[in-house]
């Protein structure tokens, strides 16, 4: 089948490499000429295991392509996946220039039937006003193209993207037409063929669906969050606390860990953007506004353990493990990683950075400046520094060389914002061990 998609990011080249490797002919177009440049010369542009030799084996074979020729795209696909980003606007609302200028060029160039599936998440009521533009488009022309519009929203975990794309829990489809449901049941059996992942509805609750999904992950992560403010105030261990509830069928484990904050492209703007949608409906969304609240706090967690252990700052250097906002990603949009460099430097301290994958994207943040030093490897990074902190839960951090690590540092402190070490056995090693919600570190000098 023949496929359009517009966005080469994260779900745009992932869905478009996917969707190739089945047998499909697919076109991934995009407005920003050098990622098209870069795409054509072979690169990829972001850091997602397993992606890199999905795309060039499709390429090879002729079954994907990359333009900026939007007429071109237009053109070629009977289902137009569109897989733009949708950032906060200013007032936290969803901002959808991206997706209805993609509908504006569907309407200026489709020259027969096509499937319009949205897979950008976008608030509820976006489908109409994607029809609109695309049918503003036709009648400016003169035709009387029949057209269908679908939210199909996209729930890949950068990180783990493709096998979700390969292996979907779930495929949300919201359609009024049930030819519709078939072609789009057709796209997706390669993905699907074990059993039927289909959930087919309405539109407005598939759009709904996406927001509800992400609304949850992230009030598990806050709620978790605010336990461990609790725990560790009152002498608690909120690792000991997660096994307690995690065990419960009702609860179950995944998503309940304590750490620096929710960060990404998607939790944080998606959380808004669904509190303004109730805002604008005359709802206040008091959940999703404690959730916000939590997180926002959480993000400072480690810069206010870091600060009470020193006093002042001025003069410090402190060794950051993980840049990327999760592990296996280099993405560092709203990073937990950027609001501790950030406060580090606002308080005078330096700091040395390593991150398996995310350096470039913090050389690009960032630039060069005198207070960062971004280093090549984990153990390098703390020689010389007065503590550790740890931002990423990277695999390659789980079991360091702690004997290495007390030897280089300047002060043997570790601040870890994901819980990964046991705080007994930290002591035991002779660290000042601060981790999220487990209690009250002892303190260790450098003898
Ligand atoms: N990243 C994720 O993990 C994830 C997961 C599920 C859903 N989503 C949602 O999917 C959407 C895309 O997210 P992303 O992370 O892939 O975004 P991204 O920022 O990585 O990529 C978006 C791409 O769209 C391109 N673009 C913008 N306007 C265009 C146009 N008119 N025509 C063609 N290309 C255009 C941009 O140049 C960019 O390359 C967002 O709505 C996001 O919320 C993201």
């Amino acid at each position: 089948m023949k496929v359009t998609i517009y966005g080469s990011g994260y779900v745009g080249l992932v869905s478009g490499a996917c969707l190739a490797e089945a047998g499909n002919h697919v076109i991934c177009v995009d407005i920003d000429a050098a990622r098209v440049e870069r795409l054509n010369r072979g690169e990829v542009p972001i850091h997602e295991p397993g992606l890199e030799a999905l795309m060039h084996r499709n390429r090879d074979a002729g079954r994907l392509e990359f333009t900026n020729d939007t007429a071109r795209a237009v053109e070629h696909g009977l289902f137009q996946l569109v897989c733009v980003g949708t950032p906060p606007d200013e007032d936290g609302s969803a901002d959808l220039s991206h997706v209805l200028k993609v509908a504006q060029a569907i309407g200026a160039h489709l020259p027969r039937y096509a499937i319009v599936v949205t897979k950008s998440t976008v608030p509820v009521g976006t489908a109409d006003q994607v029809r609109l533009q695309v049918q503003a488009g036709l009648s400016a022309r003169g035709l009387a193209i029949e057209f269908d519009v679908v939210s199909n929203p996209e729930f890949l975990k950068e990180g783990a993207a493709i096998d979700d794309f390969m292996r979907p829990d779930r495929i949300v489809i919201g359609t009024d037409n049930p030819r519709t449901t078939e072609l789009i049941r057709a796209l997706y059996e390669p993905f699907t063929r074990n059993h039927d992942r289909l959930v087919v509805m309405d539109i407005r609750s598939a759009e709904l669906t996406k927001y509800a999904a992400n609304a949850m992950l992230a009030t598990k992560i806050s709620f978790m969050n605010e336990l461990a403010a609790v725990a560790e105030r009152v002498g608690a261990d909120i690792e000991k606390v997660r096994i307690g509830i995690g065990s419960d069928p009702r609860i179950g484990y995944s998503f309940i860990y304590p750490g620096t904050g929710y960060g990404g492209s998607c939790f944080p703007k998606d959380v808004q953007a669904l509190k303004r949608s109730a805002d604008e409906v005359g709802y206040e969304a008091s959940v999703l506004t404690a959730v916000e609240r939590v997180n926002n706090r959480q993000k400072h967690v480690l810069f206010d353990k870091i600060k009470r252990h020193f006093g002042d700052l001025r003069g410090k250097t402190i060794a950051l493990w993980g840049l990327a906002f999760k592990p296996n990603t280099d993405d560092m949009r709203e990073a937990a990683s950027r609001v501790l460099m950030e406060a580090l430097w606002a308080a005078g301290a330096r700091v040395r950075a390593y991150d398996p994958v995310a350096m470039p994207e913090c050389a690009r943040i960032y630039g060069t400046r005198p207070d960062l030093v971004l280093c090549k490897t984990s153990p390098e990074v703390v020689e010389g520094a007065d503590a550790l902190a740890i931002v990423t839960e990277w695999r390659e951090f789980r079991s360091p060389d702690f004997d290495a690590i007390k030897a280089a540092l300047r002060t043997p402190a570790i601040f870890d914002g994901r819980n990964l070490y046991d705080p007994a056995q930290m002591a035991r090693a002779g660290f000042s061990y601060y981790a999220i919600g487990r209690g009250k570190p002892s303190i260790v000098s450098k003898s």
